[in-house]
């Protein structure tokens, strides 16, 4: 980003945004809503196959035109423009940040028509490898079709294909089963290989720089195991692999054919539109991968193409910014009405957190403002039986996303009706809450002495304000979800141009990560080892006792 951009809180209309949100003090939101008949009307918004309801933000007309004007003051068509051009726009690493490259169909050149030919070569690649798998013409070194895919990834080589495949659970018949593999301790791995049969099982290790420990550990692992049980000669029947780093993969011993390839230009959480998805075109076959990716270049289209007003992504994107900057609003809560789609609040919080988890801007200079919320979450009726009293109730306050789509995930309409019940009446509870007034109404209908009633009305208050977006959609088909990556990674981007930070690198994760290659010799063997603090080796000497212990 060229120091001439201007970020949000540079502007004039971020003064007219804090002093809209001083005049809204205090005004219950359930007032603000019921002053405006039209406001479902006016405070929503469709595009691309989803509804964004968004009447129960603490938001007006006059926020909302401020809203929009903000996105023009920092220019955030342009920023558009410039990531489709695929400019440089991931300043520090110097590079094009073109994931909407991925998703393109033919004919469309986005990012040129280079771009748009290694995409669709390497996309063709890596779905005929999917197909054959899935359908068992490309076979084990046994002549066995696979009945189970590992991924070992993790992060952003992980997250994406790990969501998507439980989410998309439906349209997975016919496929081998997969498993994900990220953590580095070997626990889940030592539980998927102690039920695997090596003859049916192909690997897969995700890895962009393929240089990841906690990956290369556990394909390592993975890797003897297969070596152990069938020989040497069988790894390059089970073994494909995904990255940019064809010499770690030569070393690894990966099949030429069963290599799929990765560019600079996408970062690891923007990556499972690539062949990242390898795992997840397994599983849900070469068409429902297709309208996965349809899904996300719609929303791209979308994206692209409409005012703010009725802009999914940049109304997201400015309703954030509005309460994490204006209402102070620290954190954002995913809720998902549908079992199936459990880790897509993990999956945004690698999206979110790495990309705008920032405190300098792409320039270099302090951040002015606070920048991403904390993302947290799970799915809407566990959550509500154990979080949302705090949510209702609680001292600290959060925005909320609630996912719902219209039709069960799995053909249980009845209890799905539940869930819609549910998520309708809880979004309604945050907004309106329940004042006194009613409380005392309420408690008045039961047989109580007076300071009996008045001693429990502060109990049983709520105060609503709680801002809630609803994102509604048919039902959860590949399609849909390639919308709703898409509409997230986009308002992550919104974002990002309004607090003039740049979404695409993550600096952040490279200290710990150093740390611990420098500790792990240590950690094997404490004895005589000086690395570290006074307080870490007396931590390892301790564990190193518990470790021995008999
Ligand atoms: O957590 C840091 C990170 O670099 C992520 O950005 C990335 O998705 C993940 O590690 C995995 O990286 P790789 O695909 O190179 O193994």
């Amino acid at each position: 980003m060229a120091t001439s951009l201007v970020a949000g809180p540079q502007t004039g209309v971020w003064k007219e945004l804090a002093s809209h949100a001083a005049r809204l003090q205090g005004v219950p939101t359930r007032e603000i809503v019921a002053a405006d008949a039209k406001r479902f009307e006016r405070f929503s918004a469709e595009g691309a196959g989803l509804l964004l309801d968004y009447t129960r933000q603490r938001v007006d007309e006059r926020v909302m035109e401020q809203l929009s004007a903000l996105a023009d003051a920092v220019a955030l068509k342009d920023r558009i423009a410039a990531m489709w051009r695929g400019d440089a726009i991931n300043s520090t690493e110097g590079r094009a940040v073109l994931h909407v490259a991925l998703r393109q169909p033919r004919g469309a050149a986005v990012g040129g028509a280079d771009i748009e030919k290694v995409v669709l070569e390497e996309r063709a690649r890596m779905l005929s490898f999917a197909e054959g798998v899935r359908n068992g013409t490309i076979k084990g070194s046994s002549g066995k079709a696979f009945t189970l895919v590992v991924n070992i990834g993790i992060g952003g080589s992980d997250l994406g294909p790990a969501m998507a495949v439980e989410a998309l659970q439906e349209f997975t018949a016919g496929g081998p089963a997969c498993a994900f593999i990220s953590n580095v301790d070997g626990c889940r791995l030592a539980d998927v290989l102690a039920a695997a049969d090596p003859h049916t099982t192909l690997f897969i290790v995700a890895s962009k720089t393929f240089t990841t420990l906690e990956t290369l550990t556990n394909a390592r692992t993975a890797r003897a195991w297969l070596a152990g049980k069938l020989g040497e000669q069988a790894v390059r029947d089970h073994f494909a692999a995904v990255s940019v780093n064809h010499q770690a993969m030569n070393a690894f011993g990966v099949h030429p054919d069963y290599r799929f390839q990765m560019w600079d230009w996408v970062g690891g959480r923007y990556s499972m539109w690539s062949s990242i998805g390898v795992s997840l075109a397994i599983a849900i076959g070469r068409e429902n991968f297709e309208a996965f990716l349809r899904g996300g270049h719609e929303m791209d289209e979308h994206f692209r193409s409409t005012p703010w007003r009725q802009n999914l992504p940049a109304l997201m994107g400015l309703l954030g910014v509005w309460n994490i900057n204006f209402l102070k609003l620290p954190t954002l809560a995913i809720l998902p009405y549908d079992d199936r789609m459990r880790r897509f609040p993990a999956y945004l919080q690698q999206l979110e957190m790495e990309s705008n988890g920032k405190s300098v801007m792409a320039n270099g200079a302090p951040a002015l403002s606070e920048t991403a919320a904390v993302i947290w979450g799970e799915p809407g009726n566990n959550a509500q039986h154990s979080f949302f009293q705090l949510l209702h109730q609680g001292t600290p306050r959060a925005a909320l996303d609630f996912l719902l789509p219209a039709r069960s995930s799995c053909r249980n309409q009845a209890q799905h009706d539940l869930a819609i019940a549910n998520c309708l009446a809880q979004a309604e509870a945050f907004m309106a809450g329940n004042p006194p007034e009613a409380v005392r109404e309420e408690l008045g209908k039961q047989k109580l002495s007076p300071e009996r009633l008045e001693l429990l009305v502060p109990h049983k208050v709520h105060q609503g304000d709680r801002p809630a977006t609803l994102v509604v959609f048919r039902e959860l088909d590949p399609v849909t979800l390639g919308r709703l990556v898409a509409l997230y990674e986009h308002k992550v981007f919104v974002q990002s141009v309004v607090w003039g930070i740049n979404a695409f690198d993550q600096w952040g994760v490279e200290l710990g990560k150093k740390l611990a290659e420098q500790l792990a010799p240590a950690v094997r063997d404490p004895s005589g080892a000086q690395v570290g603090s006074a307080g870490v080796m007396r931590l390892l000497k301790k564990i190193d006792e518990w470790r021995r212990s008999p």
